[in-house]
């Protein structure tokens, strides 16, 4: 049975639900998932998550399994920050092992839509730099994620 894990970020709560959606729509084909949600150590301001987003801070983050070695693919979730990945997916990209040759997509959630593009290509960057490749992308305006969820 193929393994998934799916990493994500998310402060309030539209990039989870996006991520429980893909969850059910893969176990539905069969696929075996596991989730990680990301946690930061400490909550931040609006501006201080926005400009931590900016300058590429990597967040502080609580302990998370690094070791990608055991699935067949991964998927990683961000809210687009000021035009970038969260600061705590940064820092598990920075962090993680074993993404070389493994199937990888990407998953954002948007308000605006502004600085989506640059931040759907800062996140393949980061997974190209580690040798992973780059399978599908999704981006979810954050009113579509709430569209969903009434449903
Ligand atoms: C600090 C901060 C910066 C943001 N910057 C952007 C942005 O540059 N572009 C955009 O379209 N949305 C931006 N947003 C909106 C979020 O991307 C959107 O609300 C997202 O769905 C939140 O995901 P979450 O609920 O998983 O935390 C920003 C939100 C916050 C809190």
């Amino acid at each position: 049975m193929a393994k998934v894990l799916i990493i994500y970020y998310s402060k309030t709560g539209n990039t989870e639900r996006v991520a429980n959606q893909i969850t059910q729509r893969l176990a539905a084909e069969g696929k075996k998932v596991e989730k990680i949600r990301l946690a930061e150590e400490k909550n931040h301001s609006f501006l201080g998550d926005a400009l931590r987003a900016l300058f590429k801070v990597k967040g502080k983050v609580k302990e998370a399994n690094l070791d990608l070695k055991g699935y067949d693919s991964i998927f990683f979730g961000t809210p687009v920050w000021a035009g970038s990945p969260a600061p705590a997916l940064n820092k598990y990209l920075e962090e993680c092992q074993g993404l070389k040759g493994k199937e990888v997509s990407i998953f954002v959630t948007y308000g605006s839509g502004l600085g989506k593009g640059r931040a759907m290509r800062m996140l393949e960057e980061m997974v190209e730099r580690k040798g992973g490749i780059i399978f599908q992308k999704l981006a979810v305006q954050e009113k579509e994620v709430l569209k969903e969820g009434a449903r």
